[in-house]
């Protein structure tokens, strides 16, 4: 199948290389054009496990190309993934500016029939709004259809959750375009969930919102567990083995961030303002989740009364492991708490760092190495479990920091392991 993709990001670009993986015949289309020489040379602008070599296997073997031009990436494409980003508006609402440039630019250039596909996550009535505004704007005389096609890839491990996804969803009200969608995706033999464009744009929302909402949930039970003498480790463990709740994102912590849950849950509670709806559940999931953000701090205020002058290492900054991106990272208020109590910061993470400097205070000093954060330093905070931080063996924090004591925001060590290795250790959810 002849695909064009809007978009080189994150979602577009994996999108892509795996359609082009495939068989399919993909052209990606991006403005930037630096980013398109980049990958034009086979190289990812982005950090994701295995891109790389599926993106120069099939450059090479002529299935993908990426373009800056709509008119030659649209060139005889039946099939056009839509895959921009959908930022948040200041009042919580999801910004469609990008959406309406891509609209416009494929009707400016489009010159034959084609199936229009969102992968960006929208708002429910975006894509008929899309459909609409694209046949107000096009220049030719022809026909589009359109289908809804959300995406549920984790960053870091996007390429292995698209052939390996629980399953693809693809809405459509036209008949032609969800057979035409179906017989590309059958391609990942994954189960496919056929439904209407608008139930697809809401299964994308509700099912962020769900995790974002599960992950709330466990970190309320995990800070009640720790004042009622229970171990949120245990306390998980034992409901996850119940198949109706499910194991997976019951880990406590100080709070989920990334691109993701905070925009999509506050675009689903300004969906609900639009249509006169309040939702508490998911309200509270935010106020939960934003709270849960500080509680490292709090800890850290209750165990020393002052933190003025204290030097604290700050083991991992990026949003959660095998990423490099920081947006709404809990780092980010946690480090700003921590300058503000007049602690002296000194951070490590094996990749954010570039961008890190680019979002938390210029007062941090960032270090290569565990071992040259926790050196010299009074106390340790791990905040990202990366697998060289939660590898770190405890007699190194015995030996480096000037008090063996470490607070660590997601449960890296089980208390067991840390009992008599003379660290004192605070953690989330579990006994002291
Ligand atoms: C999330 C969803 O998991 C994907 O299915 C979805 O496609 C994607 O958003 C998206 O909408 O594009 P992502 O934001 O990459 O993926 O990251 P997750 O692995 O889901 O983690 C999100 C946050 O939750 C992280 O800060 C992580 O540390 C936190 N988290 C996750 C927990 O605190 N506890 C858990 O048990 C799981």
């Amino acid at each position: 199948m002849d695909i064009a993709v809007i978009g080189a990001g994150y979602v577009g670009l994996v999108t892509g290389v795996c359609l082009s993986d495939l068989g399919n015949q993909v052209t990606c289309i991006d403005i930037n054009e630096e980013k398109v020489a980049m990958l034009k040379r086979g190289e990812s602008p982005i950090y994701e496990e295995g891109l790389t070599e599926l993106l120069q296997k099939n450059i090479q073997r002529g299935n993908l190309d990426f373009t800056t031009q709509y008119r030659e990436g649209l060139a005889n494409k039946r099939v056009i993934y839509i895959a921009v980003d959908t930022p948040q508006l200041e009042d919580g609402s999801a910004n469609l500016t990008y959406i309406n440039k891509a609209t416009a630019s494929i009707a400016e250039h489009l010159d034959h029939d084609a199936i229009i596909v969102t992968k960006s996550t929208v708002p429910m009535g975006t894509n008929e709004y899309i459909k609409e505004r694209m046949e107000s704007l096009l220049t030719h005389d022809i026909t589009i259809k359109i289908a809804s096609n959300p995406e549920f890839l984790r960053q870091g491990s996007a390429v292995y959750d698209t052939f390996n996804g629980d399953r693809i969803v693809i809405g459509s009200d036209d008949e032609e375009a969800m057979r035409v969608l179906t017989e590309i995706n059958e391609g990942f033999n994954l189960p496919i969930v056929q439904t209407d464009l608008r139930s697809a744009e809401m299964i994308k929302y509700a099912s962020n919102a769900f995790l974002a909402t599960k992950i709330s949930f466990i970190n309320e039970i995990a800070n009640l567990s720790e004042k009622t003498g229970a171990n949120i480790q245990h306390v998980a463990k034992g409901m996850g083995m119940d198949k109706r709740i499910g194991s997976a994102f019951l880990n406590a912590g100080i709070g989920y961030g990334g691109s993701c849950f905070p925009k999509d849950t506050n675009a689903l509670l300004s969906i609900g303002e639009q249509v006169n709806y309040s939702m508490p559940i998911l309200k509270n999931t935010v106020y939960t989740n934003e709270r849960q953000k500080g509680i490292i701090v709090d800890k850290m205020l209750e165990r020393f009364d002052s933190l003025e002058g204290k030097k604290i290492a700050i083991l991992g900054v990026a949003f959660k492991p095998n990423t490099d991106d920081m947006r709404e990272a809990p780092s980010i208020l946690i480090t700003k708490r921590l300058l503000e109590e007049g602690a002296n910061l000194r951070a490590y993470d094996p990749v954010a760092t570039v961008n890190a400097k680019t979002i938390l205070s210029e007062e941090i000093e960032f270090t290569t190495s565990v071992d040259e954060a926790v050196k010299g330093a009074d106390v340790a905070v791990i905040l990202t479990e990366w697998e060289d931080i939660k590898h770190y063996p405890l007699e190194k924090y015995k030996q480096h920091l000037s008090h063996p004591i470490l607070f660590d925001g997601r449960n890296c060590f089980t208390v067991d392991e840390v009992k008599g290795q003379g660290v004192e250790y605070h953690s989330i959810g579990r006994p002291t």
